[in-house]
């Protein structure tokens, strides 16, 4: 996905804009580019491909201590050097990076056609620095702002113009921008990592806001154009934690961080042996609620399918779980009585913030559950439980689902409390599994070589079946995801229960099967299934409790999980899963965490 950087100071500008676009990297991106001020004139640098490519370009000519980059992710126009950002406008004077969409840029290209305007890119984005042309009053600011307000989308961008040389302008709309400031320097990002070796002191801009730095002051505006203030927030992370470790791969770090991020993520919300999640709903809301809706994308929606599971087993409260993508335009039921569940390690993902958004206006009340302090699902929901996991750099998301799961089960027992649909014993039981987690994923993580074993034994096989039923069909979901984002091994997630009605006919001795089975009133039928792909030929590997024996018997090659409340088998079977597409990924070769076509965070449609 792209991402932004700009800097303004007194050092040379492209060393530090380069570092902060390799610190970007791991969103993924096809072309990348910088804009550096010298001389009184902007110089563009731009090259498809990795940033490789783009430090090949520049040379000791590339001066000035103000300029702007950009990583790309196409969206309109293939990845190309024409493509790549920054944008000068036809007259060479403004130039522009921007993430996010222009809507209605087909409209306002035309129009800028009819008066002259030539568009060497086939991209939105190149409007933004020609209307800010043809709009110019000789006020940067005013002509800034009158140029946004003509455009439709979501967007971040980080403006320079000639006319202007000592200022900067970058513009936040519905796509996350922070500016740091250390010492009369300002480092401006799309991404906090960015920029987090120069400065922990960050303006973050919300909705509509623009920062204008001039002459080493900044000033900040609402959407109105009102001069407003802003307090500095400090972050508390640091690179190190951003950074692999010692390990080969994110990846790999962040499925051993899951023990440490449960912990956290549990960390002072049980209390005297009972949770204690001080939601920001009142009680009366909460007895109220006559549906709950779960919004999410991806491997984040899969662990919202598994809190919704919950819902109605033990709150017996109806449950929507449908992707984001689907619920912002099915014209989802929602009324005051509805309570929205959003589920967004990053807190910016499009779909999830727009269904979020779908959802509040017709009265729902919203609980985000996401990894990122201050994001905008964080900001726009009326509560939100963080999870601890820190910030996940893999585009395949371990640690994050992990910790969203222990923040969806706590929901689940204090609003279970709440509505007097569980007693106490219940609670008991379940804290007792839920800090009985980590030391039950590290015995996992100590024998990963059974996982690494059996990727072996998977990874040329061009297709795979998962299979499971109940919450084993969620996790057999998220294992079936994991293993093609990273291994691009075909795999398909069914319930096992409908193989037959279809799927059936794909199995044959060249299709591997991994069933999973940790639900007691599931068992025989699961194993029943089991038993069907075998007698069709597949190679069979389940994964089970330790204590089970059924299932050990029945499947070529089993893996065994803790003993554990079968409730918390959806954490105890995505470890080694997790393990199984790592393993496939990296014995295939693959670039385990920058999976092909794969962004981190997906800010656009
Ligand atoms: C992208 C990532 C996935 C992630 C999904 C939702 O597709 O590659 O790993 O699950 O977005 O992201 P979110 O930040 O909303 O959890």
């Amino acid at each position: 996905m792209c991402g932004i950087v700009g800097y303004f100071g007194k050092r040379e500008a492209k060393d530090i804009l380069m570092n902060g676009l390799f610190r970007l990297e791991y969103r993924g991106y096809d072309s990348a580019g910088i804009a550096l001020f010298c001389d009184g004139d902007i110089n563009v640098t731009k090259a498809q491909g990795r940033l490789k490519e783009l430090e090949i370009k520049l040379n000791c000519e590339n001066r000035g201590s103000i300029g702007i980059g950009h990583t790309r992710w196409a969206t309109h126009g293939k990845p190309s050097d024409e493509n790549s950002h920054p944008h000068m406008g036809c007259e060479g004077t403004f130039c522009v990076v921007h993430n996010g969409i222009i809507e209605n840029y087909m409209e306002l290209k035309e129009a800028l056609q009819e008066k002259g305007c030539d568009f060497l890119s086939e991209t939105d984005t190149e409007v933004i620095p020609n209307l800010l042309e043809v709009y110019n009053t000789g006020d940067f600011l005013e002509t800034v702002q009158k140029v946004v307000s003509m455009l439709e989308g979501a967007y971040a961008l980080c403006v320079l113009s000639k006319e202007f040389p000592e200022e900067m302008i970058v513009v936040r709309k519905a796509s996350p921008l922070v500016v740091g400031k250390c010492d009369g320097e300002y480092f401006v990002a799309s991404d906090i990592p960015a920029i987090l070796e120069y400065t922990k002191d960050v303006y973050i801009l919300e909705e509509d806001e623009v920062a204008h730095i001039k002459n080493k002051t900044i000033a900040f505006y609402n959407g109105e154009g009102n001069a407003i203030d802003k307090e500095i927030t400090e972050i508390t992370w640091d690179l190190e934690s951003a950074e692999k470790q010692g390990y080969p791969h994110f990846m790999l770090k962040e499925i051993h961080e899951q023990p440490e991020a449960v912990e956290k993520t549990l960390a002072g919300r049980i209390k005297d042996g009972t949770v204690q999640l001080d939601l920001n709903l009142t009680d009366d809301f909460i007895k109220s609620i006559d549906k709950v809706a779960v919004v999410a994308c991806g491997t984040a929606s899969y662990a919202g399918r598994v809190g919704g599971n919950f819902i109605e087993k033990y709150l017996r409260i109806p449950v929507e779980a449908e992707f984001a993508s689907e619920f912002r335009y099915n014209d989802p039921i929602i009324t005051d009585k509805t309570l929205v569940i959003v589920v967004s390690q990053s807190g910016e993902t499009a779909d999830t913030l727009a269904g979020l958004r779908e959802a509040k206006s017709k009265g729902a009340k919203i609980v985000a559950i996401t990894n990122v302090v201050g994001s905008s699902i964080a900001r726009e929901s009326d509560e939100v439980i963080y999870t601890q996991a820190g910030p996940e750099i893999a585009v395949a998301s371990t640690k994050a689902y992990v910790t969203q799961l222990i923040a969806l089960y706590l929901l689940v027992l204090q609003l279970g409390k709440i509505r007097g649909a569980i007693d106490a014993a219940f609670e008991k039981s379940w804290i007792e599994a839920l800090i009985k987690l980590p030391e039950q994923i590290t015995s996992i993580l100590e024998q990963s070589d059974i996982m690494e074993v059996y990727a072996a034994g998977l990874k040329d096989y061009t297709s795979a079946f998962f299979i499971g039923r109940g919450v084993d069909n969620v996790s057999s979901l998220e294992g079936a995801l994991k293993l093609k984002e990273i291994s691009y091994i075909h795999a398909e997630a069914y319930a096992a229960g409908e193989l037959k009605h279809g799927t059936l006919a794909l199995i044959t001795d060249d299709v591997p099967v991994i069933g999973i089975a940790t639900q007691k009133h599931l068992l025989e039928k699961s194993i029943s299934n089991i038993i069907e792909v075998k007698a069709r030929g597949a190679i069979t590997y389940g994964i089970g409790f330790e204590g089970e024996g059924q299932l050990r018997r029945t499947v070529d090659h089993f893996y065994p999980i803790p003993d554990a409340l079968e409730d918390f088998a959806p954490i105890l079977t995505v470890v080694p899963l997790q393990l199984l597409a790592y393993y496939a990924s990296l014995l295939k070769g693959n670039d385990v965490d920058k999976p092909r076509n794969l962004a981190k965070s997906v800010t656009v449609e």
